[in-house]
């Protein structure tokens, strides 16, 4: 059974009907199918079952703790970012081993913070970074688990320029033609060992075109830091694997990414690590919102709902497209934008789109919101993020509350203690 359906006239998760949530909770509110996750994760380890893997969820997709969760319960391990996100991924319950640590800029306390949880990998991505790593692990008398992270200089075709990472020239990784002299020193520093290669092409990658040319590259690449000395142990591929967001998107070929990946890791001798966010979260989850108002103004159709820039920012920050529909469609239909409450031109849904033609009061499902979508909200307009849901069957719980106008206040210090120099 699809996960987000329309039975009986009602558009449900699951077995229960999205007004059902929208009553009790109010909306906007982020809806996601527990079996849409599990589903997913069955997909894709079934399809890497030929070589050693492990999955480390990418928890920037959705950091949710009930997700996470579940993953975890699943056997995935995780891919953070920062220390917030390892300090959320050790508060759901995943150990220093579950745990890879990227990013372009991780500061020395986020190094050290990731050293003494024992994380796993960190992949890092700069000289500069290694050699601070080096000195933070002397200091702490560890060794750290060491990844490059490779700028595979790969182009990737049709991408939104924001979510390109891999091209040559991108802030991301250590350029290509650089990387085996790091290896090289990382190989001679006495308090990182250097143990993976890593990369991460792009994100929403609609062929795997851009996996075997990256791959073809940090092949290469491990042959000659193996030759140098290092004991390579992991091959980490990133993330990048597509959802369905409108007709025309494919899915990914799931066999052929299982069998490229699997040839290449069973020719290297070492452990696969993958790190999906998008994959598992996209489609699991919709965003539940309520219509306001309808308008017309300059010859052209409005729908205004409670969901805007700051709940769901994909659209007006990539141009993304989210299929919308109407929880209880009538089959009348209107070109319309789909706009929300914040005060900005650019706060839209959907621009000149062909939507069920709803009427204030109406429920309306923004599809695809599962990944990168609370995760990117913001309290803009001082307006309280959403409340997240996840669906099981026919039960519900309220996994996230929704934001009061407390909690918005709840960091401003009412007499600030002003200070001399
Ligand atoms: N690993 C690394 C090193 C990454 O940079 C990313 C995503 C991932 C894994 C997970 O990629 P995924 O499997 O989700 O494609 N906010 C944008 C997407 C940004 C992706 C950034 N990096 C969006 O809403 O489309």
């Amino acid at each position: 059974m699809a996960p987000f359906g329309v039975r009986n006239g009602d558009l449900h998760c699951e077995g229960l009907p999205a007004e059902t949530i929208a009553l009790a909770v109010g909306t906007p509110t982020f809806v996601y199918s527990t079996e849409a996750i599990r589903d997913r994760y069955r997909q894709l380890t079934d399809a890497l079952k030929d070589c050693p893997f492990r999955v480390h969820y990418s928890m920037k997709a959705n950091g949710n703790r009930a997700i996470v969760t579940l993953l975890r319960e699943l056997g995935s391990g995780v891919d953070v970012v920062s220390g917030g996100e390892l300090a959320r991924a050790l508060r759901a319950g995943f150990r220093g081993p579950d745990i890879v640590l990227g990013g372009v800029g991780k500061t020395a306390v986020e190094l050290r913070e990731a050293l003494r949880a024992g994380v796993k990998l960190i992949n890092v991505e700069s000289r500069a970074e290694l050699f601070l790593l080096d000195a933070i692990a002397g200091e702490l008398g560890v060794v750290a688990p060491v990844g490059l992270r490779v700028n595979p200089d790969v182009v990737i075709a049709n991408a939104h320029e924001y979510i390109a990472t891999g091209a040559r020239g991108h802030k991301f990784g250590i350029e290509h033609g650089e990387a085996l002299v790091v290896a090289r020193e990382a190989i001679a520093l006495r308090h990182v060992q250097l143990v993976a290669l890593d990369m991460h092409v792009g994100s929403q990658l609609a062929t795997l075109d851009p996996y075997r040319d990256g791959l073809a590259r940090l092949m290469d690449l491990a042959r000659q830091v193996r030759a140098a000395g290092a004991g390579l142990k992991y091959l980490d591929i990133g993330g990048g694997l597509p959802v369905v967001y409108q007709d025309g998107d494919q899915e990914p070929d799931l066999a052929g990414y299982g069998a490229l990946v699997s040839r290449a890791i069973r020719e290297l001798g070492v452990e696969l690590i993958v790190e999906p966010g998008r994959f598992f979260a996209g489609v699991s989850g919709v965003l539940l919102t309520r219509v306001l108002y309808r308008k017309e103004s300059g010859g052209k159709q409005y729908v205004i709902v409670d969901a805007g820039m700051n709940d769901l920012l994909r659209p007006s920050h990539y141009d993304a497209y989210h299929r919308i529909d109407a929880a209880r469609p009538s089959g009348k239909r209107v070109r319309a934008d789909v706009v929300g409450p914040v005060c900005e031109t650019g706060d839209f849904l959907a621009l000149d789109r062909d939507v069920d033609d709803v009427a204030p009061g109406d429920l309306v499902v923004v599809h695809g919101a599962g990944a990168y979508g609370y995760v990117m909200s913001s309290n803009y307009n001082a307006r309280p993020r959403a409340a997240e849901v996840m669906v099981d069957g026919n039960q519900y719980a309220v996994v996230t509350r929704r934001e009061s106008y407390d909690d918005l206040m709840r960091l401003e210090l009412e007499d600030p203690h002003w200070r001399d120099a």
